[in-house]
């Protein structure tokens, strides 16, 4: 519902809404609600969601409804392609509208400015459930997965190998870079982050001790603790008539992983393409994190809004 005039309403548009010592607290809770799935219920009332997706999901959408349901409130699940939003109804507009139902808007959409017009115009939290240029929900996954593993994340490094001008990899470089961590982006060019982000990215890591390198060069998962590639092919590229064959030599494959620290984890966001961007025998191998790293997709989405509603008040 409309939050009162005044108070402040946090959204989470990209990584870097997180300072460190939050994002830290919402990974914090993250892992509490992993072993504990039902002990809060901040939704309760029940109070509703609105879930907005404008491009395809698996992993997003079930785990939203889910999540928005364990904590005790009401998924209400759009296709924003079959919404009033889809035929040219104003996002400003369609903000009005929701903050006037619901607690909270997750969407999926295309460019950045779509997900801040919203955030401008909505009085409820905003949380990007994927843009072109970010994933902030699935790299809270990413991290409560390498803390799991890696029993912690600042001071680890983390090597991106392959489309490193994606969401993914400017999720990881500005979320890596608040946890502290050591973040490489190996690319070809053609496939390098944006200058804006790298240097976001670069100013959040020497307030918390991690750094940034990018990279054209495939050895860079030398040493690493932790390794991830995505799609080279991202959605709304499909027919971008781009060479992708310059990406080959940046395949997560087994010599990357022996490359690696012997207890490297390896992860993968999916939809996986096996024999593109990662080998079979990677993605299913014993490095591999991927199916945790799926799961937390949930506790850290109910961590997140959580936080953003006790934030919101
Ligand atoms: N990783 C991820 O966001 O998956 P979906 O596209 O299936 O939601
Ligand atoms: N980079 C991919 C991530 C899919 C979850 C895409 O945008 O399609």
């Amino acid at each position: 519902m409309t939050a009162t005039v005044g108070t402040t309403v946090r959204h989470l548009l990209r990584d870097d809404d997180l300072a460190p010592a939050e994002q830290a607290e919402v990974l914090e809770l993250a892992a509490t609600m992993k072993a504990d799935p039902f002990g809060r219920r901040p939704l309760a009332g029940p109070r509703a969601v609105a879930v907005v997706f404008d491009k395809s999901s698996t992993r997003t959408r079930v785990s939203f409804e889910v999540g928005i349901a364990a904590l005790g409130g009401t998924p209400v699940m759009i296709d924003g392609r079959d919404a009033q939003l889809g035929r040219g109804e104003t996002i400003g507009d369609t903000a009005r509208v929701l903050s006037r139902y619901v607690d909270a808007i997750v969407w999926r959409t295309g460019s950045e400015e779509r997900i801040q017009e919203m955030a401008a115009h909505a009085t409820v939290p905003v949380v990007n459930a994927l843009t072109d240029g970010f994933h902030p929900c699935q790299v809270l996954a990413d991290l409560q997965t390498i803390a799991e593993r890696q029993g912690g994340t600042a001071g680890r490094t983390l090597t991106y190998l392959g489309d490193g001008a994606n969401n993914m990899a400017h999720s990881l470089l500005l979320g890596g870079a608040t946890a502290g961590m050591h973040v490489r982006v190996a690319a070809p060019t053609g496939f390098t982050p944006d200058a804006a982000v790298v240097d976001a990215a670069r100013a959040r890591a020497a307030e918390t001790g991690g750094s940034v390198t990018v990279t054209d060069d495939p050895a860079a998962s030398e040493g690493a603790d932790v390794l991830v590639t995505d799609t080279w092919t991202s959605m709304g590229q499909e027919s971008d008539g781009r060479d992708r064959a310059v990406l080959a030599p940046f395949r997560l494959d087994a010599a990357a992983v022996a490359r690696a620290r012997p207890d490297v984890t390896v992860l993968h966001c999916l939809p996986a393409h096996r024999g593109d961007e990662i080998t079979a025998e990677v993605i299913d191998g014993p490095a591999s994190a991927v199916w945790d790293e799926a799961e937390n997709r949930l506790h850290a989405q109910k961590a997140v809004l959580t936080w953003l509603l006790e934030r919101s008040r």
